[in-house]
């Protein structure tokens, strides 16, 4: 099911240290049927690269495990559709033609084309790349590398891209060279590549643990992207701090022989060891924290339920042994998260009706990336009393 990670994915050294483990862990996406058993356990244990600073899970779970059939669909939310519109109008001054990796339902293929960019997607789940299709666009279902680069090639009849996009893709690759070895196939001199990340220096300030699951093998710092890109023929072209999924990178790369000019980056960090052990200290409290609310706030007779059936919330259920009896459901908009279970456990997860007509006391926000929007749409759950619990950085009770 998984196979075990010994060589730092950046610098390939082999010091890597364990320094934070929620041990055994369901597969954070893996929505199973209320009657069916969970299966695919695997350890959740990062390891610190002490060379170039980047994280790492001890483990990849195989790909088609984890993509085969996908369940994340690209969320259509007002946070997302803004930063969409943000980050096409920082691509549209290549024109031409743009390949997007990772490209999931065609959402944002959707955005590029409207920009004016021929496009063409690529992503491993067969059922992302139909829905794709439908809306017009063609898709190349495979996981990127550099035996499926020949397949995009082909797609844009043997023409190399001006511009190439893998948002929220990249560290869930395990073999990075390999990766830009298929980059270099379908790029040509002056092709720009956007890379958007989890950001980890966000992560830890913002005690984001629940970003940690199988499918982030990689936690990436700028330190160990420059370090990677020096084995490769690529360099730092710039490098954008984003608000979107809690804290993100969006990382500009050029050819080495381009004759764009490379743009100064002032980000400074400084991700060490200590601060890792540092973050799995207060997570650890956090997690007890909220732990102890929930169960005092049953103890009064008060009904919890979840909000957001993200992977975050896998992580959260998991990580405080939460069952039924604490959350009776987790309420959620997408159609076939429906009538299955959060991963690992038994609580079920319903439709947005039935979070209306309960009217919970609190609801634990694990689509806490939406907060805004969510505190707006649910204003009548507000109005009526309901409170809700935000695990983001401390634990906030708000309405
Ligand atoms: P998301 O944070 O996009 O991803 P991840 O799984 O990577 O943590 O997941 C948010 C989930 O929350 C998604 O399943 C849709 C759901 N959701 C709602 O149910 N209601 C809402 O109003 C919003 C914004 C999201």
């Amino acid at each position: 099911m998984y196979k075990t990670h010994t060589h730092c994915r950046a610098c390939d050294s082999t010091d890597l240290i364990p320094v934070f483990d929620l041990g055994l862990q369901p597969l954070a996406n893996s929505f199973k049927l209320i009657s069916e058993e969970q299966d695919g356990y695997a350890p959740l244990l990062v390891l610190f690269c002490q060379k170039c600073t980047l994280a790492q899970l001890s483990v990849t779970v195989r790909p088609d495990l984890l993509y085969s059939y996908y369940r994340y669909v690209t969320s259509t939310s007002q946070t997302m559709r803004q930063h969409f519109d943000w980050l096409s109008a920082l691509l549209q001054s290549e024109k031409g033609s743009i390949l997007e990796i990772g490209s999931n339902d065609g959402l944002f293929l959707d955005y590029l084309k409207d920009i004016g960019f021929r496009v063409v997607g690529c992503d491993p789940a067969a059922n992302l790349c139909n829905i794709a299709s439908k809306r017009g666009h063609i898709c190349v279902p495979a996981v990127f590398n550099s035996q499926s680069s020949m397949k995009c090639l082909e797609a844009s009849h043997g023409e190399r891209f001006d511009a190439i996009a893998a948002r929220h893709v990249f560290c869930h690759v395990d073999d990075w060279m390999d990766f830009f070895r298929g980059l270099g196939a379908v790029s040509h001199r002056e092709t720009l590549i956007c890379i958007e990340v989890p950001y980890v220096a966000d992560m830890m300030d913002r005690l984001e643990f629940d970003s940690i699951y199988h499918e982030h093998t990689s936690y990436l710092t700028i330190n160990a992207m420059r370090v990677l890109l020096n084995r490769t023929p690529f360099h730092l072209h710039r490098v954008i701090r984003s608000d979107i999924h809690g804290g993100s990178l969006v990382i500009l790369i050029r050819h080495n022989d381009s004759i764009h000019p490379r743009c100064s980056i002032d980000i400074k960090e400084n991700i060490t060891r200590q601060q890792w052990e540092l973050f799995d200290d207060q997570c650890r409290a956090k997690i007890q924290r909220l732990r102890r609310m929930v169960h005092d706030l049953i103890v009064e007779g008060k009904t919890i339920t979840g909000y957001g059936a993200s992977a975050k919330c896998t992580v959260w259920c998991n990580a405080c042994k939460f069952t039924q009896k604490e959350l009776k459901f987790v309420t959620d908009t997408t159609g076939y998260k429906q009538g299955r279970k959060v991963p690992g456990t038994d609580i079920p997860i319903v439709d947005e009706i039935e979070f209306s007509e309960e009217r919970p006391d609190f609801a634990v926000m694990f689509a806490w990336n939406y907060q805004q929007e969510i505190m707006a749409k649910e204003s009548k759950f507000l109005g009526n009393g309901g409170k809700f619990i935000v695990p983001i950085g401390e634990i906030w009770v708000k309405g």
